[in-house]
């Protein structure tokens, strides 16, 4: 699968982590930075990753920032996306199940790598349930 990520300046250390995960697993990886701890403004990152979603370059996308929350709040705003905020397995696994979320967020304050590695796991490896779950993402699409 074609993986857009990215982050701000809270999220760069995570943010390698999950890469080398992501390739592990045998994903495409697009990163869009940034790479350095200076601040940046996370509704940057934010956009540069729901366009190559909008525009059909990838599949899914992850962003993280400090919390997580305003990558989420950024990435909400585009009709297409369906950004899910996890940090624990039972929400990454429904969001992928019911909400068929195609962004991941994630908060590198929030919780630790060996954790979020097992979210991002979770989320990549759950599938749509289709169905009613459909009608209900197609009234907010
Ligand atoms: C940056 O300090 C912080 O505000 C950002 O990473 C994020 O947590 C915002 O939601």
């Amino acid at each position: 699968m074609k993986i857009a990520i990215g982050c701000d300046h809270g999220g760069v250390a995570l943010k390698e982590e999950v890469v080398a995960l992501l390739k592990e697993m045998g994903h495409q990886v697009e990163n869009l930075g940034t790479d350095s701890p200076l601040s940046v403004n996370y509704p940057e990152f934010a956009e540069a990753v729901c366009a190559k979603i909008t525009d059909g370059g990838c599949e899914r996308g992850i962003l993280i920032c400090g919390t997580g929350i305003g990558m989420s709040m950024a990435a909400n705003r585009h009709r297409e996306i369906r950004a899910a905020l996890c940090h624990e397995l039972y929400t990454a696994r429904m969001s992928r199940e019911h909400n068929d979320a195609n962004v991941l967020c994630l908060g590198a304050r929030v919780i630790g790598p060996g954790l979020a590695l097992e979210v991002v796991k979770t989320w990549l490896e759950t599938e749509f349930g289709g169905g009613r779950h459909l009608t209900r993402i197609e009234m907010f699409s």
